[in-house]
């Protein structure tokens, strides 16, 4: 008997058939025994029952095809009993098929189940939400940009001209292998938020009130306070008669809504390329509410954000798309602060790295 040969048939007695037909189960229990794995089971499946081209059909064929009238019935019954075999060995093979549990292990139903632990909202997204949604009750709305950005974008039409010193001070990462670009569609990983000032602009016709929170890149060594990403928020308020006195009373009101009603802010001259007058602000340190302490390194106040009215200029770039940005009919203001520095602050957080370790050791004492 070759393997993939049809088994010789000596005789139609019974005695002969019962003679083929253990030779034939001889041949399914050995090749069941060395099942190992669930394709190898498959295999077997396959090389006995395969409708088309399986050997129980490939023998029953031969068989009947060739058997006298009153053979086929014993061969029919013979037939059915090795396909239960068959069957029978396939189910209990212990190879592992995909689907089923190993026969050795058990499912001890009285163990508790296996919990998927909660996550938690990041320090840092937890922040930016917190100080998004107020502005959001001052009625802003939430504008986003690119974080791979345009020279255009990121510096011309923010004012800072080719060749400015101004931007020397925002430590640029730069695209790689643009250099047979203008200069103005040279792609950067954008230093600030300030770019989708001008992107929202572009879009839409005064007034506007757009807070923009989001991820920017400079090339800071990382140190303590230093990380290479962080995040700021961005505004921007754009209206017929928009004064300095509207920036100093927003950004009064949400410093208090940030840090507690207590706390006071001051506006220091300061300078943007963008902004016209421009400002840096203060507020009174929230840890020792102005007496002087470490944290405020004795001074009573902390630094946490520039502003300025915006520059006639900027609205004249942005005229080149939307001519209702006239300044001599509206003017605006807009603020930058860093997410970074006031989440370490709510949260006393000394180490911006952690921000970014995602070490969950850090991570849970949010949740
Ligand atoms: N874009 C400025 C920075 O990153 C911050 C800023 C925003 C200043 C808006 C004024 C107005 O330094």
């Amino acid at each position: 008997m070759q393997d993939d040969g049809i088994p010789a048939l000596r005789g139609w007695s019974e005695a002969e058939l019962d003679a083929a037909f253990a030779a034939v189960a001889r041949e399914v229990e050995t090749s069941a025994r060395a099942l190992t794995s669930a394709d190898e089971k498959e295999e077997f499946r396959l090389r006995w029952l395969g409708r088309k081209q399986g050997r129980l059909k490939a023998i029953s064929d031969a068989w009947l095809k060739a058997a006298p009238a009153e053979a086929k019935k014993p061969l029919g019954q013979r037939f059915n009993t090795l396909k239960a075999l068959i069957e029978a060995r396939l189910e209990a093979s212990s190879a592992a098929t995909s689907m089923s549990v190993p026969d050795s292990e058990t499912i001890d139903i009285t163990l508790p189940g296996r919990r998927r632990r909660l996550g938690a909202e990041h320090p840092l997204i937890r922040t930016q939400h917190e100080i998004v949604r107020i502005f959001q009750r001052m009625g802003y709305s939430v504008g986003v940009g690119p974080e791979v950005e345009t020279d255009y974008y990121n510096f011309e039409s923010l004012n800072f001209p080719p060749g400015h010193p101004a931007r020397d001070t925002q430590d640029t990462l730069v695209v790689a292998g643009q250099e047979r670009k203008p200069l103005r569609e040279r792609l950067l990983m954008r230093t600030h938020t300030s770019p989708v000032q001008i992107r929202t602009m572009e879009q839409q016709p005064p007034p506007v009130r757009i807070v923009i929170p989001g991820k920017v890149h400079r090339n800071d060594a990382a140190d303590a306070t230093h990380s290479p990403i962080f995040h700021q928020v961005e505004g921007l308020c754009v209206d017929v008669g928009i004064t300095f006195a509207d920036l100093k009373g927003t950004l009064d009101h949400a410093m208090k809504e940030l840090f507690g009603s207590s706390v006071r802010t001051r506006f220091f001259p300061s300078f943007f390329p963008f902004t016209e007058p421009s400002a840096d602000v203060q507020i009174s340190c929230p840890f020792c509410g102005g007496a002087g302490c470490r944290k405020c390194k004795h001074s009573g106040w902390i630094e946490l954000l520039g502003c300025g009215m915006v520059d006639p200029a900027v609205f004249g770039f942005v005229q080149q798309k939307q001519p209702g940005y006239d300044p001599q009919k509206i003017s605006g203001f807009a603020f930058g602060m860093g997410v970074d520095r006031i989440a370490m602050m709510k949260y006393g957080i000394g180490e911006i790295g952690l921000l970014y370790s995602g070490d969950l050791r850090f991570l849970e004492q949010f949740a």
